[in-house]
């Protein structure tokens, strides 16, 4: 563990951005433990957390837990739903009430919700000011999920990140993606009009650093590219990546009927998301257009 950093603690640290971002944790020169269901080397579980508290010498805080909501195998009932809003809900209250309860607190709490909290539409555009009362099921998730990161009065920075769809080689949309995409058989999600917030993983991962480290970056910021893209440009984009084309546009019927409806608005629905704040603060973004972002999820390292 670096004296100087301390150690960071990341909750779902062995998921796709945990696990980049506890690398990029490391590269930094932080000691990382992560937070997980399962035991294990530098590890701790969530019933370790709400038994003992915060690891000695925890500086900084990160929460990026979740139960996969696309997760195909999974019905979408009402048991599933409850496992999707507990995973996020519950482990985000138990790090904030472990940050109050800690007599040395972290300098920093950083945790993540999703554009979900912005109601889909094809005009407006929100940015981190927008105030949308709850509207559904992924709306009142975001809701809860940013109210249980709240944190009394103290010398805790409380950082929340509202990301969009998270670019990478290793996970989330990509993982589902590559291989269609790269037999010639991928395309748009109809109608393919509608906006993909979107975000590659080093610039997530590097927001989350920024926030870290940067005394005044405080409260919500939108973890999105300030590039907008509909699904059709986000798909003949990744396409032409791979050299391929994007013949093949996906029904919105067959995502009703492959993930239930609610689940498949999240793919043929979308909002205009704009990082004002993010950048506002001075946050540089790697990958700031989908070509760029798309070119390198497709270059082998
Ligand atoms: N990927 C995206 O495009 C995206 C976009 C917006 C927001 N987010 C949010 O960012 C977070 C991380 O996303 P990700 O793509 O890295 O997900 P991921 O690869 O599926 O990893 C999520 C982590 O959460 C933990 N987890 C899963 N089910 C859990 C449960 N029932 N209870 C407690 N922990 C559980 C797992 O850790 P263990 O198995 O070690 O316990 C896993 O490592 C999620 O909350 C997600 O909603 C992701």
């Amino acid at each position: 563990m670096s004296k100087a950093l301390g150690t960071a603690l990341v909750g779902g640290g062995t998921g796709f951005i945990g696990s980049h971002l506890c690398n990029a944790l490391k590269s930094q020169g932080y000691g990382v433990t992560v937070i997980s269901r399962m035991p294990g080397p530098q590890r701790m579980t969530w019933n370790d957390l709400n038994r003992v508290g915060l690891p000695e010498g925890t500086t900084a805080v990160i929460n990026l837990a979740g139960q996969n909501v696309l997760d195909m195998k999974q019905r979408w009932n009402a048991g599933f739903k409850q496992n999707v809003f507990n995973s996020r809900v519950n482990t985000t209250s138990s790090l904030a009430k472990a940050i109050s309860n800690a007599q040395n607190k972290p300098s920093v709490f950083v945790s993540i919700s999703g554009v979900g909290i912005y109601k889909a539409d094809k005009v407006r555009e929100y940015d981190e000011a927008s105030v949308e009362p709850e509207f559904d099921f992924f709306s009142r998730l975001c809701h809860e999920w940013e109210k249980a990161a709240k944190l009394p009065k103290g010398p805790t920075r409380q950082v929340t990140i509202r990301s969009g769809v998270v670019l990478g080689r290793n996970g989330g949309m990509i993982k589902q993606l590559y291989l269609p995409f790269f037999c010639g058989l991928g395309g748009p999600v109809m109608p393919g009009d509608q906006y993909l917030p979107w975000i590659h993983i080093e610039d997530l991962t590097g927001l989350i650093l920024f926030a870290l480290k940067n005394d005044k970056v405080e409260g919500t910021l939108n973890g999105v590219a300030p590039q907008n893209v509909t699904n059709k440009e986000f798909s003949d984009a990744f396409a032409k990546a791979l050299r391929r084309p994007a013949f093949f546009p996906v029904p919105k019927f067959v995502l009703n009927v492959l993930l239930s409806e609610e689940r498949a608005n999240m793919l043929t629905e979308g909002q205009k998301v704009l990082p004002k704040r993010t950048m506002s603060l001075g946050f540089q973004y790697k990958y700031p257009d989908i070509a760029s972002a798309c070119q390198q999820v497709v270059t082998k390292e």
